[in-house]
């Protein structure tokens, strides 16, 4: 039987647990793929536990070593980061290895160049790892829905996040406790900012919204905004009204553009997303053919990571050799058609809104506050009184339809003016997550 050799830049939780899969699932894998993988050769610092993991493996602490042997056939990269790793890969192609990495942030970043590169060396990229962990969701958007013209992708793709929204709404936990507890559980890093301020996410969306609508990665136009300022309050609220609040990536195509957004959202508690919990990730796509489907599973850790890896050497190992013109393209969309498509600006956007107002309990107020929307051309699908405060304060829920948020925002600057309102306008999207499709 044929052996195809790998090369595994990074031997941490990924790393071990691709070697992990590769040697426990060996006969099953074989039985599929009618070659053997081998793990040839591993950089790492620490030689030590590499030895137990791949004891047959050669070992070198200069990952450009595996990138250069001429025996690795495809190198894994888990090096993480964007600058040694695009280096790693770069040099990688360059020597005609074909690539399969994890890393979302690097191909958020540097993906157009990459896929170029790899073009031209005729090498395949494959990173199904790089979104959602264990979830199939490449191959699913890439491949699975090759039929259809996708509408819109949202998805929980941030477990760290989801799992400190969770404690908010289940336990009560303020913002900063449930973080505590995230980094005592070993889920969320001592400097958490990535995963909090929705970066990783945006790497996430900004990928599946590449391959949804053919167009190249462009993680610069993402719009990005975390979870740090949510206050418990509006978890609450929002559930007493039927929502509840996950941080999606939200990925959708408009007659004007696309919309690329990770932000907070509201969404019906009745839909399947609404009761992802704890670190799971899912991914929501809705296309034209075959309406809306839903991926869910566990979106980091050693074996689930290492499952979607090792899929993507499989893939590869089966491609060795095949017509190069009629691989699946890199970005699901052939190279030559692959094109840029203006992405929206947050004021071009459409959604609907939770609005939460601080404002005077007398005749009159939520008259006017009403009032300044309608001047916006917004309409209220909800608007309640939530609490008096003891200072003859009110605070007013209000649950817009749909309009621009370009409306949104000029109201928004109207209610802050209002002479009875007396803290600044939360604001929190929402979305109904219907589906488009016939
Ligand atoms: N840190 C990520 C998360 C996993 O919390 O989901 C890796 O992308």
């Amino acid at each position: 039987m044929q052996t195809i050799n790998i090369g595994i830049l990074g031997l941490g939780t990924v790393g071990g647990g691709t070697a992990q899969v590769l040697r426990d699932n060996a006969a099953e894998i074989a039985r599929r793929l009618g070659r053997n993988v081998n793990v040839f050769m591993v950089s790492t610092r620490n030689v030590g536990k590499a030895f137990k993991v791949c004891p047959d493996a050669l070992f070198t602490t200069d990952p450009f070593e595996v990138v250069s042997h001429p025996e690795v056939d495809i190198v894994v990269e888990l090096f993480g980061g964007s600058d040694t790793a695009k280096d790693l890969v770069l040099q990688a192609i360059e020597n005609g290895k074909h690539v399969v990495t994890a890393n979302k942030k690097l191909l958020a970043e540097y993906g157009n160049e990459i896929f170029a590169a790899a073009a031209q060396k005729n090498v395949m990229v494959h990173f199904e790892a790089a979104v959602a962990g264990g979830i199939p969701i490449i191959k699913a958007l890439r491949e699975g829905m090759s039929a259809n013209r996708i509408q819109s992708v949202a998805g929980i793709i941030n477990g760290t996040s989801n799992f400190i929204l969770t404690q908010m709404r289940e336990k009560g936990q303020s913002f900063a406790d449930a973080l505590k507890l995230a980094q005592e559980l070993g889920y969320a890093e001592a400097d958490p900012t990535f995963d909090i301020e929705g970066h990783d996410a945006g790497h996430k969306i900004t990928i599946m919204s590449a391959l949804a609508f053919g167009t190249p990665v462009n993680f610069g136009a993402c719009y990005l905004e975390g979870i740090s300022r949510l206050e418990s309050r509006d978890i609450k609220y929002a559930e007493e009204l039927g929502y509840r609040i996950k941080l999606l990536g939200i990925t959708r195509r408009s007659a004007q553009g696309i919309e690329l957004r990770v932000h907070p959202t509201l969404i019906p508690e009745c839909r399947l997303l609404a009761n992802v919990e704890g670190v799971m990730n899912a991914v929501r796509v809705d296309a034209d053919m075959v309406g809306e489907t839903l991926y869910y599973g566990a979106g980091a850790g050693a074996l689930p990571t290492a499952s979607a890896v090792v899929a993507d050497i499989i893939d590869i190992s089966r491609m060795i050799g095949a017509d190069t013109a009629n691989r699946v393209p890199y970005l699901a969309f052939r190279a030559d058609n692959v094109r840029e498509q203006p992405i929206l600006s947050m004021d071009d956007i459409t959604s609907s809104y939770y609005l939460r107002v601080r404002a005077a309990d007398r005749a009159g107020v939520l008259g006017s506050i009403a009032n300044l929307l309608a001047e916006q051309g917004i309409s209220i699908e909800a608007l309640i009184q939530k609490a008096v405060l003891d200072d003859n304060q009110a605070e007013i829920v209000i649950l817009t339809h749909s309009t621009v948020e370009r409306n949104i925002q000029a109201a928004i600057t109207a209610i802050n003016a209002h002479e009875s309102v007396s803290a600044p306008v939360v604001m929190i999207r929402m979305e109904s997550l219907q589906s488009l499709a016939a």
